[in-house]
Protein backbone atom coordinates (compact mmCIF):
# COMPACT_ATOMS: atom_id res chain seq x y z
CA UNK A 1 0.00 0.00 0.00
CA UNK A 2 1.17 3.62 -1.05
CA UNK A 3 1.88 6.06 1.70
CA UNK A 4 -0.85 8.19 0.01
CA UNK A 5 -3.45 5.27 0.37
CA UNK A 6 -2.64 4.81 4.27
CA UNK A 7 -2.97 8.87 4.52
CA UNK A 8 -6.38 8.39 2.77
CA UNK A 9 -7.54 5.51 4.77
CA UNK A 10 -6.67 7.07 8.02
CA UNK A 11 -8.35 9.85 7.18
CA UNK A 12 -11.39 7.94 6.08
CA UNK A 13 -11.76 5.54 8.56
CA UNK A 14 -10.11 7.62 12.02
CA UNK A 15 -12.56 9.73 14.41
CA UNK A 16 -10.33 10.50 17.50
CA UNK A 17 -6.89 11.49 18.69
CA UNK A 18 -4.86 10.05 21.70
CA UNK A 19 -4.58 12.83 23.86
CA UNK A 20 -2.26 11.21 26.49
CA UNK A 21 -0.61 8.03 26.96
CA UNK A 22 0.94 6.94 30.21
CA UNK A 23 3.12 3.78 29.74
CA UNK A 24 2.79 1.76 32.71
CA UNK A 25 5.65 -0.28 31.44
CA UNK A 26 6.34 -1.70 27.86
CA UNK A 27 3.35 -3.98 28.05
CA UNK A 28 0.79 -1.69 29.65
CA UNK A 29 -0.84 1.40 29.17
CA UNK A 30 -3.70 4.16 29.84
CA UNK A 31 -4.66 5.83 27.38
CA UNK A 32 -7.05 8.91 26.89
CA UNK A 33 -9.21 9.26 23.64
CA UNK A 34 -10.75 12.15 22.64
CA UNK A 35 -13.09 11.69 20.01
CA UNK A 36 -14.10 14.13 17.23
CA UNK A 37 -17.61 13.80 17.93
CA UNK A 38 -19.42 14.63 20.95
CA UNK A 39 -18.28 12.21 23.71
CA UNK A 40 -21.12 9.71 24.09
CA UNK A 41 -23.63 9.67 26.87
CA UNK A 42 -22.79 6.78 29.16
CA UNK A 43 -22.60 5.26 32.54
CA UNK A 44 -19.37 4.14 34.36
CA UNK A 45 -19.14 0.33 33.78
CA UNK A 46 -19.72 0.11 30.09
CA UNK A 47 -17.57 0.01 27.14
CA UNK A 48 -16.97 1.29 24.15
CA UNK A 49 -14.60 -0.30 20.99
CA UNK A 50 -11.44 0.97 19.76
CA UNK A 51 -9.91 -0.18 16.08
CA UNK A 52 -7.17 0.51 14.07
CA UNK A 53 -6.34 -0.74 10.78
CA UNK A 54 -4.80 -4.00 9.35
CA UNK A 55 -2.47 -1.49 7.12
CA UNK A 56 -0.86 0.06 10.29
CA UNK A 57 2.32 -1.93 11.45
CA UNK A 58 2.82 -3.97 14.58
CA UNK A 59 4.94 -4.03 17.56
CA UNK A 60 7.90 -6.21 17.15
CA UNK A 61 8.29 -9.29 19.48
CA UNK A 62 4.76 -10.41 18.74
CA UNK A 63 3.22 -13.81 17.43
CA UNK A 64 3.08 -12.87 13.85
CA UNK A 65 0.00 -12.15 11.52
CA UNK A 66 -1.15 -13.28 8.17
CA UNK A 67 -3.64 -11.55 6.72
CA UNK A 68 -5.98 -12.63 3.42
CA UNK A 69 -5.97 -10.43 0.38
CA UNK A 70 -7.89 -7.70 0.62
CA UNK A 71 -7.63 -7.54 4.91
CA UNK A 72 -5.11 -4.88 5.02
CA UNK A 73 -7.66 -2.73 4.14
CA UNK A 74 -10.38 -3.78 6.98
CA UNK A 75 -10.28 -2.24 10.87
CA UNK A 76 -9.55 -4.22 13.81
CA UNK A 77 -12.18 -3.62 16.34
CA UNK A 78 -12.44 -5.10 19.55
CA UNK A 79 -14.23 -4.07 22.82
CA UNK A 80 -12.55 -1.72 25.77
CA UNK A 81 -13.99 -0.48 29.13
CA UNK A 82 -14.03 2.46 29.54
CA UNK A 83 -11.27 3.25 32.74
CA UNK A 84 -11.38 5.87 35.00
CA UNK A 85 -7.74 8.01 37.56
CA UNK A 86 -10.51 8.57 39.94
CA UNK A 87 -8.23 11.49 40.87
CA UNK A 88 -6.78 14.40 39.43
CA UNK A 89 -3.36 16.26 39.48
CA UNK A 90 -4.25 18.05 42.64
CA UNK A 91 -5.46 14.50 43.87
CA UNK A 92 -9.25 15.50 44.31
CA UNK A 93 -12.45 13.59 42.73
CA UNK A 94 -11.62 14.40 38.92
CA UNK A 95 -14.85 16.45 37.15
CA UNK A 96 -15.27 14.60 34.58
CA UNK A 97 -18.03 16.48 33.11
CA UNK A 98 -15.48 19.30 32.14
CA UNK A 99 -13.44 16.72 29.93
CA UNK A 100 -13.91 15.47 26.59
CA UNK A 101 -11.77 12.38 26.66
CA UNK A 102 -12.55 8.64 27.23
CA UNK A 103 -9.91 6.54 29.28
CA UNK A 104 -8.68 3.12 28.64
CA UNK A 105 -6.32 1.25 30.43
CA UNK A 106 -4.59 -2.04 28.06
CA UNK A 107 -2.61 -4.53 28.17
CA UNK A 108 -0.66 -5.83 25.38
CA UNK A 109 -1.28 -9.52 24.01
CA UNK A 110 2.07 -10.24 22.84
CA UNK A 111 0.57 -14.04 21.50
CA UNK A 112 -2.85 -15.56 21.27
CA UNK A 113 -4.52 -18.83 23.01
CA UNK A 114 -6.88 -18.30 19.62
CA UNK A 115 -5.41 -19.42 15.95
CA UNK A 116 -5.66 -15.71 14.78
CA UNK A 117 -2.58 -13.77 16.05
CA UNK A 118 -3.83 -10.84 18.11
CA UNK A 119 -4.46 -7.82 16.03
CA UNK A 120 -5.09 -4.72 17.82
CA UNK A 121 -3.45 -4.58 21.37
CA UNK A 122 0.75 -5.07 19.19
CA UNK A 123 -0.79 -2.07 16.77
CA UNK A 124 -2.42 0.03 19.77
CA UNK A 125 1.45 0.05 21.09
CA UNK A 126 2.92 1.66 18.51
CA UNK A 127 0.49 4.72 19.54
CA UNK A 128 1.84 7.72 20.31
CA UNK A 129 0.36 11.35 21.67
CA UNK A 130 -1.57 12.70 18.65
CA UNK A 131 -1.82 9.67 16.61
CA UNK A 132 -5.58 9.10 15.40
CA UNK A 133 -7.79 5.63 15.73
CA UNK A 134 -10.97 4.83 15.30
CA UNK A 135 -13.70 4.87 18.81
CA UNK A 136 -17.05 2.99 18.97
CA UNK A 137 -19.64 5.99 18.61
CA UNK A 138 -21.48 3.89 21.21
CA UNK A 139 -20.74 3.13 24.84
CA UNK A 140 -23.20 0.11 25.95
CA UNK A 141 -23.32 -2.51 28.75
CA UNK A 142 -25.04 -3.74 31.95
CA UNK A 143 -22.01 -3.96 34.13
CA UNK A 144 -23.15 -0.36 35.86
CA UNK A 145 -24.20 0.92 39.83
CA UNK A 146 -28.13 0.94 38.54
CA UNK A 147 -28.84 -2.20 41.43
CA UNK A 148 -26.84 -0.62 44.16
CA UNK A 149 -28.32 0.83 46.83
CA UNK A 150 -26.55 4.02 49.29
CA UNK A 151 -25.97 1.87 52.24
CA UNK A 152 -24.80 -1.57 50.10
CA UNK A 153 -21.73 -2.92 50.32
CA UNK A 154 -19.57 -2.76 46.57
CA UNK A 155 -16.79 -5.30 46.14
CA UNK A 156 -14.99 -5.08 43.20
CA UNK A 157 -13.02 -8.38 41.67
CA UNK A 158 -10.49 -8.15 39.09
CA UNK A 159 -7.35 -9.58 37.00
CA UNK A 160 -5.09 -7.24 35.40
CA UNK A 161 -6.85 -4.92 33.66
CA UNK A 162 -10.48 -6.02 34.43
CA UNK A 163 -9.32 -2.99 36.63
CA UNK A 164 -10.73 -0.50 34.26
CA UNK A 165 -14.62 -0.41 34.81
CA UNK A 166 -14.17 -1.21 38.51
CA UNK A 167 -12.17 2.47 38.33
CA UNK A 168 -15.04 4.06 37.12
CA UNK A 169 -17.78 2.71 38.85
CA UNK A 170 -15.57 3.68 42.08
CA UNK A 171 -15.25 6.99 41.36
CA UNK A 172 -18.95 6.99 40.72
CA UNK A 173 -19.43 5.88 43.97
CA UNK A 174 -16.84 8.25 45.91
CA UNK A 175 -18.68 11.24 43.99
CA UNK A 176 -22.20 10.01 45.21
CA UNK A 177 -21.04 9.62 48.55
CA UNK A 178 -21.59 5.93 49.25
CA UNK A 179 -22.42 5.54 52.70
CA UNK A 180 -21.27 1.44 52.57
CA UNK A 181 -17.85 -0.22 52.12
CA UNK A 182 -16.34 -0.83 49.19
CA UNK A 183 -13.42 -2.79 48.02
CA UNK A 184 -11.56 -3.60 45.07
CA UNK A 185 -8.99 -6.27 44.87
CA UNK A 186 -6.64 -7.01 41.48
CA UNK A 187 -4.49 -10.33 40.61
CA UNK A 188 -1.87 -10.00 38.42
CA UNK A 189 1.09 -11.30 37.42
CA UNK A 190 3.84 -8.99 39.33
CA UNK A 191 3.75 -5.80 41.18
CA UNK A 192 4.69 -3.63 38.11
CA UNK A 193 1.38 -4.38 36.39
CA UNK A 194 -0.68 -2.76 38.45
CA UNK A 195 -1.04 0.50 36.77
CA UNK A 196 -3.33 2.70 39.36
CA UNK A 197 -1.18 1.82 42.25
CA UNK A 198 -0.39 5.35 43.31
CA UNK A 199 -3.58 6.68 42.82
CA UNK A 200 -5.19 3.49 44.76
CA UNK A 201 -2.69 4.38 47.93
CA UNK A 202 -3.84 8.01 47.53
CA UNK A 203 -7.67 6.89 47.23
CA UNK A 204 -7.05 4.73 50.72
CA UNK A 205 -5.60 7.60 52.75
CA UNK A 206 -8.09 9.59 51.68
CA UNK A 207 -11.35 7.63 52.05
CA UNK A 208 -11.82 5.63 54.97
CA UNK A 209 -14.62 3.38 53.65
CA UNK A 210 -12.29 2.31 51.10
CA UNK A 211 -10.06 -0.78 50.75
CA UNK A 212 -7.49 -1.94 47.86
CA UNK A 213 -6.02 -5.29 48.24
CA UNK A 214 -3.65 -6.76 45.59
CA UNK A 215 -2.47 -10.01 44.76
CA UNK A 216 0.61 -11.02 42.62
CA UNK A 217 1.28 -14.59 41.04
CA UNK A 218 4.46 -14.56 39.45
CA UNK A 219 6.57 -12.65 41.74
CA UNK A 220 9.35 -14.82 43.65
CA UNK A 221 7.66 -15.21 46.47
CA UNK A 222 4.84 -15.56 45.39
CA UNK A 223 5.15 -17.77 42.51
CA UNK A 224 4.84 -21.01 44.30
CA UNK A 225 2.12 -20.06 46.38
CA UNK A 226 -0.26 -18.87 44.71
CA UNK A 227 -3.44 -17.08 46.29
CA UNK A 228 -6.26 -16.57 43.39
CA UNK A 229 -9.11 -14.10 43.97
CA UNK A 230 -11.19 -17.38 44.89
CA UNK A 231 -8.73 -18.24 47.48
CA UNK A 232 -9.54 -14.35 49.10
CA UNK A 233 -13.12 -15.14 49.65
CA UNK A 234 -12.53 -18.72 50.87
CA UNK A 235 -9.99 -18.56 53.40
CA UNK A 236 -12.16 -15.54 54.84
CA UNK A 237 -9.58 -12.33 54.09
CA UNK A 238 -11.73 -10.97 51.73
CA UNK A 239 -14.40 -10.08 54.69
CA UNK A 240 -11.41 -9.38 57.31
CA UNK A 241 -10.62 -6.68 54.89
CA UNK A 242 -14.11 -5.51 54.00
CA UNK A 243 -15.09 -5.84 57.97
CA UNK A 244 -18.39 -7.34 57.34
CA UNK A 245 -19.22 -10.73 56.65
CA UNK A 246 -20.39 -11.26 52.81
CA UNK A 247 -23.95 -10.65 53.04
CA UNK A 248 -26.06 -11.12 50.01
CA UNK A 249 -28.78 -9.04 51.44
CA UNK A 250 -26.30 -5.92 51.40
CA UNK A 251 -23.56 -6.80 49.22
CA UNK A 252 -23.03 -6.57 45.41
CA UNK A 253 -19.98 -8.08 43.56
CA UNK A 254 -18.39 -7.12 40.71
CA UNK A 255 -16.12 -9.46 38.18
CA UNK A 256 -14.37 -8.18 35.62
CA UNK A 257 -10.96 -9.26 33.43
CA UNK A 258 -9.97 -13.32 33.07
CA UNK A 259 -13.29 -15.68 32.32
CA UNK A 260 -11.25 -18.89 34.53
CA UNK A 261 -11.33 -16.11 37.79
CA UNK A 262 -15.00 -15.32 36.93
CA UNK A 263 -16.26 -18.81 36.28
CA UNK A 264 -19.50 -17.99 34.50
CA UNK A 265 -21.85 -21.32 34.88
CA UNK A 266 -22.33 -22.82 31.08
CA UNK A 267 -25.86 -24.46 30.16
CA UNK A 268 -24.62 -28.00 29.69
CA UNK A 269 -26.12 -28.87 25.96
CA UNK A 270 -26.85 -32.91 26.60
CA UNK A 271 -28.78 -32.34 29.66
CA UNK A 272 -29.61 -28.50 29.68
CA UNK A 273 -28.73 -27.84 33.18
CA UNK A 274 -26.56 -24.80 34.63
CA UNK A 275 -23.11 -26.36 35.01
CA UNK A 276 -20.01 -24.57 36.56
CA UNK A 277 -16.50 -24.56 34.60
CA UNK A 278 -13.71 -25.91 36.43
CA UNK A 279 -11.18 -24.94 38.01
CA UNK A 280 -13.61 -23.00 40.38
CA UNK A 281 -14.52 -19.39 39.97
CA UNK A 282 -15.49 -16.71 42.11
CA UNK A 283 -19.42 -17.11 40.76
CA UNK A 284 -19.90 -20.99 41.99
CA UNK A 285 -17.72 -19.58 45.54
CA UNK A 286 -20.56 -16.87 45.82
CA UNK A 287 -23.69 -18.43 44.94
CA UNK A 288 -22.92 -21.26 46.81
CA UNK A 289 -23.36 -18.73 49.58
CA UNK A 290 -26.19 -17.08 48.60
CA UNK A 291 -25.58 -14.75 45.82
CA UNK A 292 -27.13 -14.81 42.65
CA UNK A 293 -25.67 -13.86 38.88
CA UNK A 294 -27.65 -11.58 36.80
CA UNK A 295 -29.12 -13.09 34.39
CA UNK A 296 -30.23 -10.56 31.23
CA UNK A 297 -31.99 -13.90 29.21
CA UNK A 298 -33.95 -13.67 31.87
CA UNK A 299 -34.13 -10.31 33.07
CA UNK A 300 -33.06 -10.87 36.32
CA UNK A 301 -30.91 -8.67 38.19
CA UNK A 302 -29.20 -10.49 41.08
CA UNK A 303 -26.48 -9.02 42.98
CA UNK A 304 -23.76 -10.84 41.31
CA UNK A 305 -22.23 -8.29 37.99
CA UNK A 306 -19.53 -9.55 35.43
CA UNK A 307 -17.61 -8.76 32.48
CA UNK A 308 -15.67 -11.30 30.79
CA UNK A 309 -12.90 -9.93 28.44
CA UNK A 310 -12.42 -12.99 26.13
C1 LIG B 1 -16.58 -5.93 27.18
C2 LIG B 1 -15.07 -6.03 27.02
C3 LIG B 1 -14.27 -5.05 27.58
C4 LIG B 1 -12.87 -5.14 27.46
N1 LIG B 1 -12.10 -4.19 28.06
C5 LIG B 1 -10.74 -4.30 28.03
C6 LIG B 1 -9.92 -3.35 28.71
O1 LIG B 1 -10.42 -2.41 29.35
N2 LIG B 1 -8.58 -3.50 28.62
C7 LIG B 1 -8.00 -4.53 27.93
O2 LIG B 1 -6.76 -4.61 27.90
N3 LIG B 1 -8.76 -5.44 27.29
C8 LIG B 1 -10.11 -5.34 27.30
N4 LIG B 1 -10.88 -6.24 26.61
C9 LIG B 1 -10.21 -7.20 25.70
C10 LIG B 1 -10.07 -6.54 24.31
O3 LIG B 1 -11.33 -6.48 23.68
C11 LIG B 1 -9.12 -7.29 23.38
O4 LIG B 1 -9.53 -8.63 23.27
C12 LIG B 1 -7.67 -7.26 23.87
O5 LIG B 1 -7.21 -5.91 23.96
C13 LIG B 1 -6.74 -8.01 22.92
O6 LIG B 1 -6.95 -7.57 21.59
P1 LIG B 1 -6.09 -8.21 20.41
O7 LIG B 1 -6.77 -7.89 19.12
O8 LIG B 1 -4.68 -7.76 20.53
O9 LIG B 1 -6.15 -9.78 20.70
P2 LIG B 1 -7.45 -10.70 20.68
O10 LIG B 1 -7.41 -11.55 19.49
O11 LIG B 1 -8.67 -9.87 20.90
O12 LIG B 1 -7.24 -11.56 22.03
C14 LIG B 1 -6.37 -12.65 22.04
C15 LIG B 1 -6.30 -13.28 23.42
O13 LIG B 1 -5.70 -12.39 24.33
C16 LIG B 1 -6.13 -12.64 25.67
N5 LIG B 1 -6.64 -11.36 26.20
C17 LIG B 1 -7.51 -10.49 25.63
N6 LIG B 1 -7.73 -9.42 26.41
C18 LIG B 1 -6.97 -9.59 27.50
C19 LIG B 1 -6.78 -8.83 28.67
N7 LIG B 1 -7.38 -7.65 28.86
N8 LIG B 1 -5.94 -9.31 29.61
C20 LIG B 1 -5.31 -10.50 29.44
N9 LIG B 1 -5.45 -11.28 28.36
C21 LIG B 1 -6.28 -10.84 27.40
C22 LIG B 1 -7.21 -13.72 25.55
O14 LIG B 1 -6.63 -14.95 25.84
C23 LIG B 1 -7.64 -13.61 24.10
O15 LIG B 1 -8.18 -14.80 23.61
C24 LIG B 1 -12.28 -6.20 26.73
C25 LIG B 1 -13.10 -7.17 26.14
C26 LIG B 1 -14.48 -7.10 26.30
C27 LIG B 1 -15.34 -8.18 25.68
N1 LIG C 1 1.73 -10.37 32.82
C1 LIG C 1 2.58 -11.34 32.50
O1 LIG C 1 3.64 -11.45 33.03
C2 LIG C 1 2.28 -12.31 31.38
C3 LIG C 1 3.04 -13.45 31.23
C4 LIG C 1 2.73 -14.31 30.18
C5 LIG C 1 1.73 -14.00 29.30
N2 LIG C 1 1.02 -12.88 29.47
C6 LIG C 1 0.00 -12.53 28.49
O2 LIG C 1 -0.20 -11.12 28.51
C7 LIG C 1 -1.56 -10.83 28.36
C8 LIG C 1 -2.06 -10.10 29.56
O3 LIG C 1 -2.04 -10.92 30.68
P1 LIG C 1 -2.37 -10.45 32.14
O4 LIG C 1 -1.31 -10.99 33.01
O5 LIG C 1 -2.69 -8.99 32.18
O6 LIG C 1 -3.80 -11.18 32.38
P2 LIG C 1 -4.12 -12.66 32.78
O7 LIG C 1 -3.34 -13.62 31.94
O8 LIG C 1 -5.59 -12.78 32.80
O9 LIG C 1 -3.57 -12.79 34.31
C9 LIG C 1 -4.03 -11.94 35.35
C10 LIG C 1 -4.03 -12.67 36.66
O10 LIG C 1 -5.06 -13.67 36.67
C11 LIG C 1 -4.52 -14.85 37.23
N3 LIG C 1 -5.24 -16.07 36.86
C12 LIG C 1 -4.94 -16.95 35.89
N4 LIG C 1 -5.79 -17.99 35.92
C13 LIG C 1 -6.65 -17.78 36.93
C14 LIG C 1 -7.74 -18.51 37.47
N5 LIG C 1 -8.13 -19.70 36.99
N6 LIG C 1 -8.40 -17.99 38.52
C15 LIG C 1 -8.03 -16.80 39.06
N7 LIG C 1 -7.00 -16.08 38.60
C16 LIG C 1 -6.31 -16.55 37.54
C17 LIG C 1 -3.11 -14.84 36.72
O11 LIG C 1 -2.31 -15.75 37.47
P3 LIG C 1 -1.21 -16.75 36.79
O12 LIG C 1 0.10 -16.24 37.23
O13 LIG C 1 -1.54 -18.08 37.40
O14 LIG C 1 -1.41 -16.70 35.30
C18 LIG C 1 -2.72 -13.40 36.93
O15 LIG C 1 -2.32 -13.16 38.25
C19 LIG C 1 -2.25 -12.16 28.12
O16 LIG C 1 -2.23 -12.39 26.74
C20 LIG C 1 -1.35 -13.12 28.82
O17 LIG C 1 -1.49 -14.42 28.28
C21 LIG C 1 1.27 -12.03 30.49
Amino acid sequence: MTPEEVTQLRHNRYNATVVSLRRVHSDLMVMRVRPDFPRPVHKPGQYSTLGMGFWEPRIPGVQPEELAPGDERKLARRAYSISCSVLDDHHELLDIERTDWLEFYIVLVRESDKKQAPALTPRLFLLREGDRLCLGEKITGHFTLDPVRPGDDVVFLATGTGEAPHNYLLWELLRRGHSGRILSACCVCYRRDLGYMEIQEALMRRYSSYTYLTLTTRETATVKRKVYIQDLITSGQLEEHLGHPLDPAQTHVYLCGNPRMIGAPVKDPNTGQRAYPQPTGVIEILEGRGFQLDQPQAKRIGNVHMEEYW
